[in-house]
């Protein structure tokens, strides 16, 4: 429908409306109405201080800021009547002020303009959202080191190239996520501390004759300091892309530890039981119990990683300062956002919920010939051998196992030293996996004894 009168916001040298069309590329207000708390807080911010500085009266800021509440319980209660022609969400909040209010609201845009206004809503909500990846984070990582204190001990293979490479414990497994988590925390945390500065008071691009406090503003707001230069104020969403690249990061490695719960939980692996609670099953295989929580988490990584390349693509080209381009940054966020939110949560679900078959665990953990660089590390060790020899000789004790259709531990001690004649009974020490296990106490190692110094260091980290 078109609308053939001017917008009353801006239209005084518009003799008619926008077409349609028109209309329906330049509205934001579908998706940025998600942004009308942090709007509304931003516009009583600025009331306030307009009123300090003498700019408005009291008495017309005390009418804004109580209206301006209205308005959020309004929105809040789903009563409010969001408008497109309107476009955006500062222009349908500060219309509703002025049917409420009337000429007062008229003066509330004193001193400021939408391109400050969105930009500190925007960081506004950014900043909520960092704040709520950093709780899910924390609580991810509070489930992954639960798993790990009650399965320091327990051992698993651990892998290189999908193949067996030596025993691990699932302690250590579940510990390398705590890291991993614990990384894509402190970047959450470092971009909110850089994006932490206020817009407002920035104006169209080149700040205003009004006498305006921004440490006020900022202040009130929750900000560190204002902005010091307006043009880059307006200008950069570099604190968004800085959110998608950390929520990348994080959705990367959400999606490797999901991949790995998908394999763990064929029923080739049989490593561990997934909850009902966070599996499906199928409408035709009644045998069949699926990881679509964990399929889906790995594929979000896509929709974020997304979201980051394509809000690159639309700030890559823009010259200074606003362009209304960057209206696009929105809907990138929101989504990736979301999904991550969703993403942590939906993990920190399974992997409280979900139980080690340590049985499988165990039994994989020796198979695969998985404890013959300890047996080569013996050779060196008791023999003195060196260490590219002990790794051939144990290659041709792997053979002789293959051979036999047996693991190494199974190998007697004659048929050990028909390949080498030195070799003694002590070998089997080295040789079982719960050894092995116990025998790598080097920091950072995967022994119990080593997993539980870690386990206690983030246990005390996230309280
Ligand atoms: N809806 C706009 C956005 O999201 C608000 C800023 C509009 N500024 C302007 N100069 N048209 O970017």
């Amino acid at each position: 429908m078109t609308d053939t009168t001017s917008n009353q916001m801006w239209g005084g040298r518009f003799a008619a409306g926008p077409d349609a069309i028109m209309e329906a590329i330049n509205a934001s207000i579908s998706f940025d109405k998600r942004m009308a708390a942090q709007d509304i807080a931003g516009s009583r911010a600025h009331a306030a201080m307009l009123a300090a500085t003498g700019i408005v009266s009291d008495s017309d800021a005390a009418a804004m800021r109580e209206g301006l509440l209205t308005v959020l319980s309004e929105i809040e209660a789903g009563e409010f009547t969001f408008s497109t022609a309107l476009e955006d969400i500062h222009m349908n909040v500060e219309a509703r002020l002025k049917d409420l209010i009337g000429a007062p609201a008229g003066r509330l845009h004193t001193g400021r303009s939408r391109n400050d206004q969105v930009a500190t809503d925007f960081r506004l909500w950014v900043r909520d959202q960092l704040d709520a990846v950093d709780q899910a984070l924390q609580a991810l990582m509070r489930a992954l080191v639960a798993q790990a204190e009650a399965g320091a001990d327990w051992v698993m293979p651990g892998f290189t190239h999908l193949q067996t490479a030596q025993p691990v414990t699932w302690g250590h497994h579940m510990m390398a996520y705590v890291e991993m988590f614990g990384r894509d925390l402190s970047r959450v945390r470092d971009a909110r501390a850089r994006m932490n500065e206020c817009p407002l008071g920035a104006a169209a691009l080149a700040g205003t004759s009004f006498p305006i406090d921004r440490e006020m503003t900022a202040k009130a707001l929750g900000f560190d300091r204002p902005c010091a230069n307006s043009l880059d104020a307006v200008s950069d969403r570099d604190f968004a892309l800085e959110f998608l690249a950390a929520a990348s990061i994080c959705a990367m490695h959400l999606s490797r530890f999901a991949e790995e719960l998908v394999i763990w939980s064929s029923a080739q692996f049989r490593f561990v039981a997934l909850s009902d609670r966070f599996s499906t099953g199928s409408s035709i295989m009644p045998q069949k119990k699926n990881p679509d929580a964990a399929e889906l988490i790995r594929a979000k990584v896509g929709r974020i990683f997304g979201a980051n390349v394509a809000l690159m693509m639309v700030m890559k080209g823009l010259p200074l300062a606003y362009s209304k381009d960057m209206q696009e940054d929105k809907e990138q966020v929101f989504d990736a956002a979301d999904n991550l939110m969703l993403a942590l949560a939906a993990m920190e679900g399974m992997v409280r919920d979900m139980a080690a078959r340590t049985d499988h665990l165990e039994a994989a953990a020796g198979s695969g010939f998985s404890t013959a660089t300890d047996l080569a590390d013996w050779l060196v060790r008791v023999l003195d051998m060196p260490f590219r020899e002990a790794h051939h000789v144990t290659g041709a004790l792997v053979a002789k196992a293959e051979a036999k259709g047996c693991d190494l531990p199974d190998l007697s001690l004659t048929e050990m030293q028909e390949v080498h004649g030195e070799i003694t009974a002590s070998v089997y020490d080295v040789l079982g996996v719960h050894n092995s296990v116990a025998s790598r106490v080097s920091y950072g190692g995967t022994a119990p004894t080593q997993v539980r110094v870690q386990v206690a260091r983030w246990k005390e980290r996230l309280g």
